[in-house]
């Protein structure tokens, strides 16, 4: 396979990053397509962490090109201080080695404040979002008002569609939020700033891609957030605002799906997930509250603490019938060690009436309860396993049923956060 999409397969922090930091030594180029400073990959190499929120975490990899591409929603602001900290780190010393979308649209200040005030104008219905502008800048994309990167490297168009964008933000921020104004000549002037050094990475990232594609360079492209936070399949409305399934990797990316050699789904070997909305296996005992502390399931974004249960099989079906995926890389199988027995949702009861699928209806998935299967636990500490087979004998006898049950290969698992603590079953570049 050459070019390879990997996603999330449940709620977001799936742990892709780590995934993607390994098949990225396989590849040539690594694309983020889309969602914005929402997503945060922690990834720790030799000992040393690292926070992404923008950036491919494959930029670690000396010599290899990182693509932020069109439909990616960049905070300039964020990306420039991710180029800094690498660069202080001693990576990212060619600036050809990062790329970014002319067409991407810019996350500006206003988005920030629209997306805080109207959360708390939502109160107990609030999604529960990263804070980030993420929501409102989509928003513009769609109304077709949204600042692209293109336009901070040509002052007089940026000036002329700051206006117009303040001229209503400013209305609403003060008339309808009661909140703070944002001044015409200090956003312009900081954001004309941020143009300026975003110049060098600006490229038509579609047709650098295209090209890579048909001179054979192997290309990964990275997930962001999970493919229940999808805008049209996710849990509406307690999604992101973007496309976090396979496809939208094309239509961020610009590269045509026939391109596409298969698509990944990375899932932890629990579930998790961060803001509101359904999780039908959430624990709310002390159960829940041992898989977070041992899985650090906190936010490297907001540090927000996860919400934490079982294993729920629908949502990692639903995921394959929506990505098509050709495996799945289990992540922190080692955060189960220790617990007596497992539980693995299978299905539901919606009010008395059993349910294989995920219910699209939101009231319905909110009322729906998991039905189990319970599995052994195993005691042993697994985060030295070099191969399936070092694995204790419950551990292989769980993955074999999450196989089962999700009805796709688990074709890594990973044992621990570092490189060397994973487990390759099948390595996607190289069948
Ligand atoms: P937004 O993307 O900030 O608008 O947030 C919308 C919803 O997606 C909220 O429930 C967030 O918690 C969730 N979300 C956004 N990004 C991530 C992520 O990277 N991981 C997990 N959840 C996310």
């Amino acid at each position: 396979m050459k070019s390879i999409i990997v996603i999330g397969a449940q709620w977001g922090d799936e742990g892709k990053g780590k995934i993607v930091d390994i098949y990225s030594e396989f590849a040539d180029t690594i694309v983020r397509s889309t969602g914005g400073n929402n997503a945060g990959h922690t990834l720790v190499v030799r000992g040393e962490k690292f926070i992404f929120h923008l950036i491919p975490s494959g930029i670690l990899h000396p010599g290899k090109k990182c693509v932020i591409a069109n439909g990616v929603v960049v905070d300039p602001k964020v990306l420039l201080a991710e180029v800094d900290r690498l660069r202080e780190r001693g990576y990212l010393k060619d600036h050809a080695q990062l790329k970014v979308g002319l067409l991407a649209n810019i996350i500006m200040p206003y988005h920030i404040v629209l997306d805080r005030a109207r959360e708390e104008k939502l109160g107990s219905r609030k999604i529960g979002t990263t804070a980030r502008g993420i929501g409102p800048c989509y928003e513009d994309k769609i109304a077709r008002t949204g600042i692209r990167a293109c336009d901070l490297i040509h002052p007089d168009t940026f000036a002329e569609k700051l206006a117009a964008n303040l001229d209503l933000k400013n209305f609403l921020l003060k008339h309808y939020y009661g909140a703070e104004e944002i001044s015409f000549q200090s956003c312009l002037e900081e954001y004309t700033g941020y143009g300026e050094r975003l110049k060098p990475y600006l490229i038509d990232t579609s047709s650098f891609l295209n090209e890579e594609i048909n001179r054979g360079s192997k290309v990964l492209f990275e997930g962001a957030q999970g493919t229940l936070l999808d805008i049209d399949h996710g849990t509406y409305p307690f999604v992101t605002s973007s496309n976090t399934t396979a496809g939208g990797a094309c239509t961020g990316s610009g590269v045509g799906p026939t391109k596409i050699s298969g698509v990944i789904g990375v899932s932890k070997a629990y579930a998790t997930r961060v803001g509101g909305g359904p999780f039908p296996t959430e624990l709310f005992d002390e159960e829940g509250q041992l898989i977070r502390d041992r899985g650090n399931e906190y936010g490297s974004t907001t540090g927000r603490p996860r919400r934490c249960g079982w294993f729920d099989a629908p949502v990692v079906r639903y995921a394959h019938r929506l990505n098509h995926l050709a495996g799945i890389a289990l992540t922190k199988l080692d955060v189960l060690s220790g617990l007596s027995r497992i539980k693995v949702c299978i299905g539901y009861d919606v009010g008395g009436t059993k349910r294989d699928e995920v219910p699209l209806s939101l009231p319905e998935f909110e009322a729906a309860k998991p039905v189990y299967e319970q599995v052994e636990g195993w005691k042993e500490d697994i985060t030295t396993a070099k191969a399936f087979g070092d694995l204790p004998k419950a551990a292989q006898k769980y993955v074999r049923l999450l196989e089962e049950v999700s009805g796709v290969e688990v074709t890594l698992v990973s044992v621990g956060p570092e490189r060397n603590q994973t487990i390759v079953r099948r390595n996607p570049f190289r069948s």
